[in-house]
């Protein structure tokens, strides 16, 4: 019997400043999942515009979310990488799905309500549309499996509930898509305020490590992360959130497990545990951040694997395209 191969698919937004966060959650497990799936990553530059952005900004933040996803290790003859706009049919899905979406369904979106409060000067069309664009994204492809973090469940739901109804509506279109929740544990508390998840918008800049930090700046962050006056490395989220954050970290990025880092540790001071942590994290990301600059230096080749996988992109968007065109009932010539 043949083996039938899933489709995999996932978008990073370009302007969001990715974090060890964003690395370990969900970047760092794209290699290994090629292993597995046809898998399709996209820079998704068309939900970025739902709140303005700079446009030279937003081009080069484009192509360096390419070059991020090769330096993780996306391999383009095996997957697809490409931009969300080089593919204009997520433009038309959407129109065509925006009819099967209903208003209160959007208005009641937790991202729309909580980006509509902190963009009041701009709640556009766009802003309340991007669900429908991202369920255009994920069922162009007929996709299986969309690895995605928590905050982006909702959005994968309706995504889901679209296809649903549109399949009802005519007959089996798209595949009903399931997601892929990143394993508990590894979530990745701010800093500095260990309550909060650490985010690109975090109100203390020390809070968040980003993938483009360099070593000095890594360092810095990890030693005036906010701990305790026990001066003992436990794990207990309960009463020492910023040491266990640590510890998580840590355990993340060396592949240690608790009981061995809690070992490691047991009579060291904080100074010395945090500085391990740093140079843990700052080593491992080095090589990346290596490949990342080497590859952004070369940008005839970012451009040559753009181009290759629109193409591929497009093939296969066409296709489910061209269904819902003839199911809705549009002219075909
Ligand atoms: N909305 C996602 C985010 O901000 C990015 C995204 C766009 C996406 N299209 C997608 C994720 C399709 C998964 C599938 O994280």
């Amino acid at each position: 019997m043949e083996e039938i191969i899933k489709t995999l698919y996932s978008g990073v937004q370009p302007t969001n400043n990715l974090t060890i966060g964003n690395y370990i959650g969900t970047l760092r497990s794209w290699r290994g999942l090629q292993e597995n799936y046809n898998c399709i990553f996209a820079a998704a530059n068309m939900h970025a515009i739902t709140v303005r952005q700079n446009p030279a900004e937003l081009r080069q933040k484009t192509l360096s979310l390419v070059a991020l996803f090769l330096a993780c290790g996306v391999n383009p003859q095996k997957s697809i990488v490409y931009v969300q706009s080089h593919v204009p049919a997520h433009a038309e899905l959407c129109w065509a799905l925006n009819t099967f979406t209903y208003v209160g369904e959007m208005e009641r979106m937790t991202q729309y309500k909580d980006k509509s409060s902190r963009h009041a000067d701009n709640i556009n069309m766009g802003l309340m549309d991007y669900p429908v664009l991202m369920a255009a994204d994920i069922l162009l492809y007929q996709t299986d499996l969309v690895p995605v973090g928590l905050d982006q469940r909702q959005h994968l739901e309706i995504a889901r509930d679209i296809a649903v109804r549109f399949n009802n509506a005519y007959t089996p279109t798209f595949t009903v898509p399931e997601g892929l929740y990143p394993k508990m544990g590894a979530k990745i508390a701010d800093l500095q305020d260990p309550a909060k998840k650490m985010s690109k918008s975090a109100e203390n800049p020390n809070g968040a490590v980003f993938l483009s930090d360099d070593k000095d700046t890594v360092m810095r962050k990890f030693k005036r992360a906010v701990t305790d006056s026990e001066n003992a490395v436990k794990y207990n989220p309960e009463s020492k959130a910023g040491v266990s954050n640590l510890l998580t970290v840590y355990c993340a990025f060396s592949g240690k497990s608790l009981e061995e880092a809690e070992k490691e540790f047991e009579g060291k001071g904080y100074g010395d545990f945090k500085l391990a942590v740093g140079e843990t994290v700052a080593d491992s990301l080095a090589p990346m951040q290596a490949e990342h600059k080497r590859l952004l230096a070369d940008k005839a080749y970012l451009e040559s694997v753009m181009a290759d996988g629109a193409d591929k992109a497009e093939k296969l968007a066409r296709k489910t395209l061209s269904k819902v065109y003839k199911k809705i009932g549009f002219y075909q010539i």
